[in-house]
């Protein structure tokens, strides 16, 4: 995984930062020319993003009992999908449009886990598609991957009624579905976006500050938590953080 100050810039014009962070750095600025000029010579170069590795071959996914007897037929993540699609295990079911399970490569050593969907994706039933999800496709574009070679899911399946935190019960009632999902899955390793998702998963009260930059565990499986992206377009001055986050948890993925 490269560091290079090309990389670094690369992402952050990937993500919306229109100067590069060395020219911040060294207090110059670069006229738009001079910045296609930069990429032009960084994609001739062949350096555009600076590649990862592919992610390697799926692990097998984990058998599910559907009725936990032993003797039970194995659950397929789409067969968990389909029995997902009419819960009504909260209060969320009744105003929901689409349960919203989840979306990518069910194999991806990778998932990424946000908080609860929000109205696009309500209306969509696919996680992560309106401004933040856009802003997580080129996060994910810049250090090589998208929404195929990943698994992007939420903490809960439906959306609180005017994107509220989600509530204890509800998180509860739809662990039966998020439990299940990530034994099927069985990543080598989860990130968190956000206070909310970090929180609900990790099970403490700690803040987002605290719970950034240090290895977490779940069940086996090492967790990273960043920013939300939702957060990063509020506050676009944490994208270099974000950028740092996300080389951290690639180092440790290849
Ligand atoms: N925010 C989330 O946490 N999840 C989504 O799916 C969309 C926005």
């Amino acid at each position: 995984m490269p560091e290079s100050s090309d990389f670094l810039e690369t992402y952050l014009r990937e993500i919306g930062v229109q100067t590069p962070i060395s020219l911040v750095v060294s207090g110059e600025e670069m006229s738009g020319s001079e910045q296609l000029a930069l990429a032009d010579q960084a994609e001739t170069a062949g350096a555009a993003f600076p590649h990862a590795e592919p992610i390697p071959a799926a692990m097998p996914a984990a058998p599910v009992s559907s009725s936990g007897s032993e003797s039970a037929p194995f659950k397929t993540l789409h067969e968990l999908s389909r029995e997902a699609s009419d819960c009504s295990l909260c209060g969320l079911a009744d105003t929901r449009s689409n349960v919203v399970f989840g979306v990518g490569n069910p194999q991806a050593d990778l998932v990424f886990i946000g908080e609860a969907p929000g109205r696009d994706e309500d209306i969509r039933g696919e996680p992560f598609v309106g401004r933040a999800g856009q802003l997580l496709d080129r996060m994910l574009h810049a250090i090589d991957l998208d929404r195929k070679s990943v698994y992007i899911m939420n903490t809960i399946k439906c959306r609180p009624p005017n994107n509220r935190d989600p509530k204890p019960d509800e998180v509860q009632a739809c662990n039966l579905w998020f439990e299940q999902q990530l034994n099927l899955l069985q990543p080598k390793m989860i990130c968190l976006l956000g206070r909310v998702a970090a929180q609900t998963v990790l099970e403490t009260d700690e803040p987002l500050g605290a719970l950034r930059g240090r290895w977490h565990d779940y069940r086996g499986i090492p967790v990273w938590v960043t920013y939300h992206p939702a957060y990063l377009l509020r506050s676009p001055q944490q994208k270099r953080k974000s950028w740092q986050d996300l080389v951290t948890l690639l180092n440790r993925l290849n």
